[in-house]
């Protein structure tokens, strides 16, 4: 405890970040640290498991010491040890999970093991620092579809999201996750629709490469989609079979590919703008529609949103809209919280904890985990 305030100690490790922080009653963002491994595997154009494992390992000890220092808080404030549990590389998690439970066990403080989703969720909820909120939001241009109402509904973003809480839907976009979760309570999950194949970030990922953008593909696709014109090219929606609320985008890279080819067979320029743009517009609708459909099937009348994709610029303006003609509230975490950090997880652990008790010290680390 420091000042009357509940203090926890997050780790995350389930990818390519690196990364510890410290958060006050859950939510108040302290500090939030992230190594992050991307020079190392961009030159293998994706993250190389075992040597994102063999980086966790170097860099954990600084990083958990940057955390802490940055908070202002000294190790014996620390009154709960939170960490990734899964899914993600297994290799990876378990660096973060045994160095968790080191602590816990070293400073006698419980462990709280965590679903990473369910740390993306949190996100939502979090009171990062003023200087991590202002200027963060992508400023939305006039293209397109969205015009000028999309530029008001931006306000619409509840930026940071201290207020939200279940019951409301959460929307997981990220590399390896395409989720539609109801949030029934802090330790509630259902999950209502999901990725058959690709999750929406890998498809980012793939169209990159394809267009020749480069790894992670994600942000790039985003910067250059915005001089694109999203109608340029009208790739095929998926929407499956009626009524679901799952995805599919393995065909999409297929389709850019199929795409390329051909404009280059008939001699003509590809505009990567235009394809980058049509694209993301082409999962944007999908996501849209979806999440549109579980509102209403749901009731709920709070959304949040999180994951590496929820930083995307076309996805997040098209939330706002979709969120202001619903009337319905939405909470969008600052882009550094919609990729992976572990101020989600400590606020994660922190509501886990506080409901269900700590977590044993002999928790596994698992590549894929249920929610
Ligand atoms: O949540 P995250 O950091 O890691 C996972 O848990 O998967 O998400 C990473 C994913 C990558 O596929 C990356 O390309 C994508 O999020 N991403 C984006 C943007 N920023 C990150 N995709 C689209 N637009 C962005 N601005
Ligand atoms: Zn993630």
């Amino acid at each position: 405890m420091k000042n009357g305030r509940f203090i926890t100690l997050g780790i995350e490790t389930s990818c390519d970040e690196t990364a510890a922080a410290v958060t006050a009653d859950g939510r108040e963002v302290l500090s939030n640290v992230i190594a992050s491994q991307i020079d190392v595997h961009e030159v293998f154009g994706g993250v190389v498991p075992e040597i994102a494992s063999r980086h966790h390992l170097t860099q954990i000890n600084a990083v958990m010491d940057a955390a802490i220092a940055e908070a202002g808080v000294a190790w014996r404030d620390i009154d709960l040890v939170g960490a990734t549990m899964g899914p993600g590389l297994v290799g990876a998690v378990l660096i973060g999970l045994s160095t968790a439970k080191a602590v816990a066990y070293a400073a006698d403080r419980p462990l709280a093991a965590v679903h990473h989703i369910k740390g993306h969720v949190c996100a939502s909820y979090l009171r990062p620092p003023a200087s991590d909120s202002t200027g963060a939001l992508p400023r939305i241009t006039d293209r397109g579809p969205f015009g000028a109402s999309v530029a008001s509904s931006e306000n619409f973003i509840k930026t940071p999201g201290a207020g939200m809480a279940p019951p409301h839907l959460a929307l997981v976009v990220s590399g390896g996750h395409t989720d539609l979760i109801d949030v029934r309570s802090y330790t509630e999950y259902r999950l209502l629709g999901r990725t058959r194949d690709d999750a929406v970030g890998e498809a980012f990922d793939k169209v990159a490469r394809v267009l020749g953008l480069g790894y992670p593909g994600g942000p790039k696709v985003d910067e250059i989609a915005k001089n694109g014109n999203p109608k340029a090219v009208g790739f095929k929606r998926v929407y499956l079979e009626e009524g679901s609320l799952d995805f599919s985008f393995s065909g999409v890279k297929t389709a850019v590919l199929n795409y390329i080819n051909t404009e280059r067979q008939a001699g003509r320029e590809v505009n990567v703008a235009d394809v980058a743009a049509s694209f993301e517009a082409s999962v944007v609708d999908v996501i849209a529609a979806k999440t549109r459909a579980a509102l209403h099937s749901t009731g709920r009348r709070k959304l949040t949103m999180g994951g590496g994709v929820a930083a995307n610029s076309m996805l997040r303006a098209r939330m706002a809209a979709l969120c202001a003609d619903e009337g319905v509230e939405l909470s969008v975490p600052p882009p550094v919280y919609c990729t992976d950090n572990a101020a989600m997880i400590a606020c994660a652990a922190y509501y886990q904890y506080k409901e269900q008790g700590p977590s044993r010290l002999d928790t596994d680390a698992y590549a894929t985990l249920s929610i």
